[in-house]
């Protein structure tokens, strides 16, 4: 089984390999070639270069290194394969030996050829303009002529926030176009946040010490939402003293920015569209029930408000006082009136 699934892999991989001589390649028998590196991850149009030894024994058999492309020599048992640009995306160097029963002993040196995409873009797919708080979306990044896809991973990112990562199906190894996509749902809180991907060739030990990383633009979210109040409410109701100003705050947050429609205890709208009302000085006329209503494009949020009047409690402490004062002044106006008379 063993023997018949290498030989099967040998067989798969001929198939790209034209001009080839090897004939019946076995790739399990015992003292097979030594190819150094023993696999290669080259970028496209880069010069590479790898040898292969046989068997000190082998000398006397028949032995050698074969590629379509590059150049091969020999020195005593080793052999040496050079390339100044790899411009091949399947190539696989074949070294071998002729066994004494004439079957050839080969190793395959595997080549990852790599090219990092051209270009990374990000995009909402089928949408301009404004979106809208809970809808979904489906965010895009095309990634354009890359090898191998297989070993691409795309990681979308909201703000400096990793939302997923996502991989090729494809294992096509030569430069293809992909498109990978998540669906997200957006809340009032992406409103004005980016969004961008980011390509990375994963390609292992034998690659590059930093794995080739392209990013996309970024793209700035505008969420529409309906609006919200901004901080807590009164506590109900809202009392204010006679003669006092009286500020009733409805604050909202919404996008687009909403606006402000103030209805008074009386039933008629105010003339007032701030999201502040003001009334300088109250009076029991103001007493009621206030509604603030704010609205935009998106929707309305409805506030009410429950105002009470007071007397105003320093007239009677003025008027106890200033009573108190005449009074002792009386007393002491009598007191003196007796005193005098008494003499
Ligand atoms: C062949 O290899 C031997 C031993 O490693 C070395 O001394 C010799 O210089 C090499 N010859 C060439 C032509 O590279
Ligand atoms: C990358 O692709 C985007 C979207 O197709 C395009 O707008 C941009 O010009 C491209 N950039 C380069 C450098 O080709
Ligand atoms: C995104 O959502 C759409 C519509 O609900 C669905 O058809 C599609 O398969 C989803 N795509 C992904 C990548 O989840
Ligand atoms: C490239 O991708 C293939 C398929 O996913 C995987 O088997 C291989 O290990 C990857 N190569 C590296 C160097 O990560
Ligand atoms: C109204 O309330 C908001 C939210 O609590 C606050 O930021 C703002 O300063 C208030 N305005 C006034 C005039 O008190």
């Amino acid at each position: 089984m063993m023997f018949f699934c290498s030989t099967f892999l040998v067989v798969f991989m001929m198939n790209f390999l034209r001009d080839f001589r090897v004939s019946s390649c076995d790739a399990t028998c015992a003292d097979k070639p030594v190819f150094t590196p023993s696999r290669l991850v080259v970028k496209f149009g880069d010069p590479t270069a790898a040898s292969c030894s046989v068997c000190e024994r082998c000398i006397d058999n028949i032995f050698n290194l074969e590629s379509p492309v590059g150049l091969t020599s020999i020195n005593g048992t080793t052999m040496f394969w050079t390339i100044e640009r790899l411009t091949e995306w399947l190539t696989s160097p074949i070294c071998y030996y002729n066994t004494d029963t004439d079957v050839q002993c080969c190793t395959i040196l595997p080549i990852t050829v790599y090219q990092p995409p051209d270009n990374v873009s990000v995009s909402f797919v089928d949408h301009t303009g404004p979106m809208f708080e809970g809808k979904q979306y489906t965010l895009q990044c095309t990634v354009e002529e890359v090898a191998p896809v297989e070993n691409l991973t795309v990681t979308f990112y909201r703000g400096q926030t990793a939302l997923g990562q996502l991989q090729s199906k494809n294992n096509n190894p030569k430069p293809v176009t992909e498109t990978f996509s998540l669906n997200i749902t957006l809340s009032k809180e992406d409103n004005g946040v980016q969004y961008w991907c980011e390509a990375k060739l994963e390609l292992g030990p034998y690659g590059p010490q930093l794995p080739p990383v392209e990013t996309s633009q970024t793209i700035t979210a505008t969420v529409f939402y309906k609006p919200q109040l901004e901080g807590s409410l009164h506590p109900e109701p809202i009392t204010v003293l006679e003669g006092e100003p009286l500020q009733l705050n409805c604050s909202a947050l919404g996008n687009p920015g909403p606006s402000y429609t103030w209805t008074l205890p009386s039933g008629s709208p105010s003339t007032s569209s701030s999201s502040v009302l003001i009334i300088n000085s109250a009076t029991f006329a103001d007493e009621g029930k206030y509604t603030c209503s704010v609205s935009n494009d998106v929707g309305t949020a409805t506030v009410e408000l429950n105002v009470e009047v007071r007397a105003a409690n320093n007239k009677g402490i003025l008027i106890g006082v200033v009573t108190a004062a005449l009074i002792a002044i009386l007393i002491l106006l009598i007191g003196l009136f007796y005193c005098y008379k008494s003499k």
